[in-house]
């Protein structure tokens, strides 16, 4: 058999799992801890700048494979808190890859009817990444398909103790009392108040942590690892980890139906 009908044969199959994905039920929230780059890079030798490169090639492939499986909130581990502690180069070049994606992306989404929004500390960015972001946000406002979310200068910490911040000003200033404070109100005050929790979490590269991401939203998202670094990650990839989710029994901490007895 021909490379080429092997390749076609693969695309059909592709294909068929992808509408199977679609009929089975999609999870409304993805997020994504996007690993390995560097690694990627080193194997060939390169500069850990290549890896991001190469990166954000999957970042493109991934929205799209979102989108067209019906996902509704992809979340985007883009940037951490912590990675502010790397090379100066790298993170000049992490927030120019941002910068340029931006730019250059902007139609693409707007053709896919993406909205666009960001969690994290603001105030951290640089000026340029800062207005590049408003102005794509508000560009793509009115859009009613996937939601792109990117982490950008998070941190689950730091998340959740801004909400408390906000919450005592509230409770000191009166408005609030301390026994009004559940989760729904906590909830409120993350910088992820406006999107549900996510189904599915998705870390790429081999590693098995969390690196403190959206630590209070996981309590009951299904976890997904993989050893493929982010620059290799694809479509197929994406695919096999919705059709894990899909076989998965979610509890919630209570008992099967069946088992109650
Ligand atoms: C982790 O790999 C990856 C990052 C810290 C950056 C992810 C950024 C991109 C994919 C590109 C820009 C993003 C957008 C949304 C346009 P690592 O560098 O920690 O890899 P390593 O663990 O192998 O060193």
């Amino acid at each position: 058999m021909s490379e080429d009908s092997q390749d076609l044969m693969s695309e059909d199959s592709q294909e068929l799992i992808e509408q199977h994905i679609v009929r089975t039920g999609v999870p409304a929230h993805v997020a994504i801890i996007m690993d390995g780059n560097g690694r990627w890079a080193a194997q060939r030798g390169w500069p850990r700048i290549a890896g991001h490169q190469k990166g954000v090639d999957s970042v493109r492939e991934i929205i799209r494979a979102a989108g067209d499986l019906g996902v509704g909130t992809l979340t985007l581990y883009a940037f951490s808190e912590e990675n502010w502690g790397r090379p100066e180069p790298e993170v000049n070049a992490l927030f120019n890859l941002l910068d340029t994606f931006l730019i250059q992306e902007k139609d693409e989404l707007m053709r896919n009817n993406v909205r666009l929004c960001t969690i994290g500390n603001p105030d951290a960015l640089p000026d340029k990444s800062r207005r590049l972001i408003g102005e794509a946000c508000q560009e793509l406002s009115g859009n009613t398909g996937l939601l792109l979310n990117i982490a950008l200068s998070y941190s689950g910490r730091s998340e959740i103790v801004h909400a408390c911040r906000e919450l005592a000003k509230l409770v000191a200033g009166g408005q609030l009392a301390a026994d009004e404070i559940g989760h729904k109100v906590l909830e409120s005050k993350l910088w992820t108040a406006s999107i549900p929790s996510p189904d599915l979490l998705i870390r790429t590269s081999g590693e098995q942590r969390i690196s403190n991401f959206l630590l209070w939203q996981i309590a009951y998202t299904e976890l997904w690892f993989t050893p493929v670094f982010w620059p290799d990650f694809g479509r197929k990839h994406f695919a096999e980890a919705l059709r894990s989710f899909q076989g998965r029994k979610r509890r919630y901490g209570l008992v099967q139906s069946s088992q109650t007895s």
